[in-house]
């Protein structure tokens, strides 16, 4: 954590307002045929192809789901374990295996980003082949240690007050930044620097993100509209490892993660 940074915030957010851009108080390192055809002949041919198709996508979706019920019992208790309200970490919890990235992936001034071994891996390969397709993203804020966490969300309440703070930071202990497998991925065109904001989502870096993330075994915890189930406001910038193959599942099963992690915990291992 570094008050720095979320002073910057703090400047932006005071200058563009709570009614305008919505900034995150997640970062600072402190912060989703019809066919036509003319004979009966013609609709059967197609319905016999749609069943095949069916048939395969179902499979598809089986393998898929056989890949990650198989990632998750070889992983360990934390790495797709829900983080919410309710369900927190120990204070003392820190991976063991956190390593910190190359200066060249972090937003300028936010130096040492650090996540643990996979997950840190993935985010170089993740904000790489962006950057190999010509769009730039960064990551604003990585790993938070329970007192790190602590200072950010207090100093969400001294500015936003508690109500509002709680619908945008997550109090000490339920933080999925605190697994070391969470970023805050950000690009310089949001409007506002390297600050986090809403309108991320609908920006072309925004928007590979929510298409490509789960390629490279992420999931974006805090869809838009998901308040009424993650507690929390639409956080485009935020994601969290899960692992390629629960990426996947996930992103199929168009679930908010939290419910897909409560699922995969109650499917018994194949
Ligand atoms: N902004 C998210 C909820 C966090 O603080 O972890
Ligand atoms: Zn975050």
């Amino acid at each position: 954590m570094d008050i720095t940074s979320v002073g910057r915030r703090s400047w932006v957010l005071m200058g563009v307002g709570l009614a305008g851009l919505m900034l995150a108080a997640c970062g600072g390192t402190e912060a989703p045929p019809e066919v036509k055809v003319g004979t009966a002949v013609a609709s059967a041919s197609v319905a016999q192809t749609s069943a095949t198709a069916a048939a395969s996508k179902t499979t598809a979706a089986t393998g898929a789901n056989q890949m990650c019920a198989a990632f998750a019992q070889a992983a360990d208790p934390y790495l797709l374990r829900a983080v919410d309200k309710q369900r927190g970490l120990p204070a003392d919890y820190r991976p063991a295996d956190l390593q910190t990235i190359d200066d060249r992936w972090a937003v300028s001034g936010f130096p040492g980003q650090i996540m643990r071994g996979q997950a840190a891996g993935a985010i170089v390969e993740m904000v790489s082949a962006a950057q190999a397709q010509g769009v730039t993203i960064r990551i604003r804020s990585s790993f938070r240690s329970y007192a790190e966490q602590q200072r950010t969300f207090q100093f969400w309440i001294d500015r936003l007050g508690e109500a509002q703070a709680r619908r945008e930071s997550a109090p000490p202990g339920h933080s999925e930044h605190q697994l070391g497998t969470t970023a805050d991925v950000i690009s310089a065109n949001s409007g506002t620097g390297w600050e986090l904001v809403e309108q991320f989502g609908a920006l072309p870096e925004g928007k590979w993100v929510a298409a490509h993330a789960h390629e490279f075994g992420f999931a974006i915890s805090y869809p838009p509209d998901g308040e009424s189930v993650t507690g929390y406001v639409y956080e485009p910038w935020h994601v969290r490892y899960v692992g390629k193959p629960c990426a996947a599942e996930w992103k199929s099963s168009g679930l908010v993660l939290v419910r897909f992690l409560e699922r995969l915990a109650t499917t018994p291992a194949r």
